[in-house]
């Protein structure tokens, strides 16, 4: 049986594959126009399900590309649409738009392939949406290791990819482009925030016309953020509200900070409460020692995750950082958490005093906090310039621009790549102005994103239909 059955797959792989190489179009957007009767797809096997979509390569999105390797997009269409065919209830007029990006460490992202996810043994974020009747359309994404990658131009392509797809929305073979969704995880998450948060925001568009992008909305209906390395100005703060007194740090070997880094591990961690207060969120602050209801919330994070383990089966007894009774997870204590959790990074965690993170890098080798640039241990010390700095925080535009709706915000319990405050205060501020911001810690889970498919998309349909 079992024999049988990974024949049949490796005939309808092999057989997709050949037909996949002929099916796809290169070129100007008017290529995406499907041949009435074309029936040539591509076949994976995603879980116990198979798969069947076609495909549309390497289009580009902008008029004027400055790295045309990256300013160009994949699209995806579940084969059934060409069938008149619905998919999870959704068909070729309502199936949304899922459209994930492949960014990470700030670098550029190429497009992201439907593909199975050995890491989680589960399939990707792209194939797992066309399994459940979504478009995937995928743009390649400039990242601050290109001569013109540097910051605002992940989120100018994003949005400029955006554009392209209302633009073309007569074209697509499916998809309702009131339905579009961001996902992302770390910078990508970030990306996926400042997409979801800036929508037609007038600040990017000297940046979107200098690339030739459409002229058309760029807003989404919601975003998808996991572990988001985003607040960039702000992170170094809460950083140390958490981490402060922990003074081994393990990005590369495990290191000591030294008397510089202790000290901007000090005063960051003081500075901490001022600005979690100048947010101005009415059920959420701190005082002057970092205690407080947004203390209680942030555990209170940390105690649902567990929580939510303990009720799945797991064994989440015997950490001096979290209390459980009987089969009750009744407290955490965030300075424990510290010492168990480890410290990933030195104070300043993202602008470093030497110059020298992926976020230095990111704003052109050059600090975008007062701290660190009065602090600079770098040879020749430079500010980003501020607007770069604004446009590139997602936090500035909620209440201002056109927001999306909805959106799922997560970050593992285990992820010390930023502080749990970066995505709860993104949460938060979304609540308050009135979006449906479904913000959890998750147990176990380090920095990562898209493990969670299921639900990810039992919420999407929630949202979707
Ligand atoms: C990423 C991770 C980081 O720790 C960081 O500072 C920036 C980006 C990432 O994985 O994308």
């Amino acid at each position: 049986m079992r024999i049988k059955f990974s024949c049949a797959v490796i005939l309808v792989l092999t057989f997709a594959s050949l037909a996949f190489s002929a099916d796809f179009a290169v070129g100007p957007a008017d290529s995406i126009t499907m041949p009435p009767g074309n029936r040539v797809s591509q076949t994976l096997l995603a879980g116990n399900k198979l798969v069947t979509f076609r495909s549309w390569l390497d289009i580009p999105y902008v008029n004027n590309p400055v790295e045309p390797d990256y300013q160009r997009l994949n699209i995806y269409v579940p084969e059934e649409y060409f069938h008149g065919e619905s998919v999870n209830g959704y068909t070729a007029k309502t199936a949304p738009i899922m459209m994930p990006n492949g960014v990470g460490g700030y670098m550029p992202g190429k497009q992201f392939i439907p593909a199975n996810d050995s890491r989680h043994g589960t399939p990707n974020v792209a194939l797992y949406a066309l399994s459940k009747g979504y478009v995937v359309i995928t743009p390649a994404i400039r990242g601050r290791t290109l001569a013109n990658g540097k910051a605002p131009a992940l989120i100018v392509d994003y949005k400029a990819a955006v554009r392209w797809v209302r633009h073309n929305k007569d074209k697509l073979p499916a998809g309702d482009t009131e339905k579009i969704i961001s996902d992302g995880l770390s910078a990508g998450g970030a990306l996926s925030s400042l997409l979801g948060a800036t929508g037609n925001a007038k600040e990017y568009e000297p940046y979107l016309k200098e690339i030739g992008a459409e002229d058309e909305r760029d807003d989404i209906f919601a975003s998808v953020v996991y572990c988001p390395i985003t607040n960039l100005e702000n992170a170094d703060m809460p950083y140390e509200w958490i981490f402060n007194g922990v003074n081994t740090y393990h990005l590369g070997p495990a290191r000591e900070m030294d008397e510089n880094m202790q000290a901007a591990s000090e005063a960051l961690k003081k500075a901490f409460p001022a600005y979690l207060n100048s947010l101005g969120l009415k059920d959420y602050t701190l005082d002057e020692n970092g205690n407080g209801t947004f203390r209680t919330y942030i555990e209170g994070l940390y105690i649902a995750a567990a929580q939510k383990a303990l009720d799945a089966g797991e064994n989440v007894s015997g950490l001096d950082w979290l209390t459980v009774e009987g089969d009750k997870v009744t407290g955490a204590d965030l300075s424990k958490y510290a010492v168990w959790a480890t410290r990933m990074k030195a104070a300043p965690a993202f602008d470093s005093l030497n110059m020298a993170s992926f976020e230095n890098n990111e704003f052109g080798d050059k600090h975008f906090t007062d701290y660190a640039f009065k602090h600079s241990t770098s040879e020749a010390p430079a500010m980003a310039d501020a607007e770069k700095i604004y446009i590139m925080n997602p936090m500035n535009f909620i209440g201002k621009a056109d927001v999306a709706k909805h959106w799922r915000i997560r970050h593992g319990v285990k992820d010390r790549d930023t502080s749990m405050a970066i995505p709860a205060l993104l949460a938060l501020k979304l609540q308050e102005a009135g979006y449906d911001a479904d913000v959890a810690a998750v147990w176990g889970v380090p920095h990562d994103g898209n493990y969670d498919l299921p639900e990810l998309f039992e919420w999407l349909d929630g949202i979707c239909k």
